[in-house]
């Protein structure tokens, strides 16, 4: 399904607007600007599917993202569904606003049985912060797996990367539920992406 097309099909701008439960879900958290709609972009080859943004703050609602040719009537769900979402930390916005969608991610990622995995994205520049800290330790709480998935590696030294997968390595060790495998990705570069295409169809219904 990543060589068919995707279409984006719902902005969920506070929790009563969540679809029904339906298909696996595959959520994309971190800081503002990380780069979680790139990454989207990148691992369906479409390069305007989810908005991007030099400034932080552009993803303003959980997004909806499926394979193209699904009606989502009756069994005919969508294989997996994406989810981009707002990001958490800094944004070119009014405090109201990002504390507001900083409520909806995490209330969407503590209570949501189809969720079958969160990658957490982590700027490889500037490692783990304490709200990434605050998403793992609500993601652990509420036993929803997770992966670190380091962004824009193309932005730093081939012997800084290694250096920091091991800090990463150490600093979830001791999360129950933060998958162990990291991995490293440039959405600029296409580096890293076939691996996280490998998890998320590892989550699709037959
Ligand atoms: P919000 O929706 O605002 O939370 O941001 P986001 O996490 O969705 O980030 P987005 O994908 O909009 O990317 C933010 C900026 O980082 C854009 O200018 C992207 O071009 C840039 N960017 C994203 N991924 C990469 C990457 O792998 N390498 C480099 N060099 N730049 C990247
Ligand atoms: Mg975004």
């Amino acid at each position: 399904f990543f060589a068919r097309p995707w279409v984006f099909i719902r902005g969920v701008p506070s929790m009563k607007f969540l679809p029904p439960e339906g298909p696996p879900e595959v959520a994309f958290a971190g800081r503002s600007n990380v780069g979680k709609s790139s990454l989207i972009n990148g691992i369906v080859s479409q390069k305007g599917l989810a908005r991007t943004s030099n400034t932080p703050g552009r993803t303003q609602e959980l997004n909806y993202f499926v394979p193209d040719g699904f009606t989502g009537e009756g069994d005919d769900l969508p294989p997996i569904a994406l989810v981009d979402m707002p990001g958490y930390g800094y944004a070119k916005a009014p405090k109201e606003q990002v504390d507001a969608w900083t409520k909806l991610v995490f209330d969407y990622l503590r209570g949501r049985a189809t969720l079958k995995r969160v990658f957490v994205l982590i700027d490889a520049r500037h490692g783990i912060k304490s709200n990434d800290q605050d998403v793992m330790a609500l993601l652990d709480k509420a036993a929803v797996s997770y992966q670190i998935v380091l962004t824009k590696a193309d932005k730093i030294s081939a012997l800084a990367l290694p250096k920091l997968e091991a800090a990463t390595r150490e600093l979830i060790r001791k999360r129950p539920a933060a998958f162990p495998e990291i991995i490293a990705t440039s959405s600029e570069k296409g580096e890293g992406l076939d691996r996280v295409q490998a998890v998320i169809a590892d989550f699709a219904r037959e």
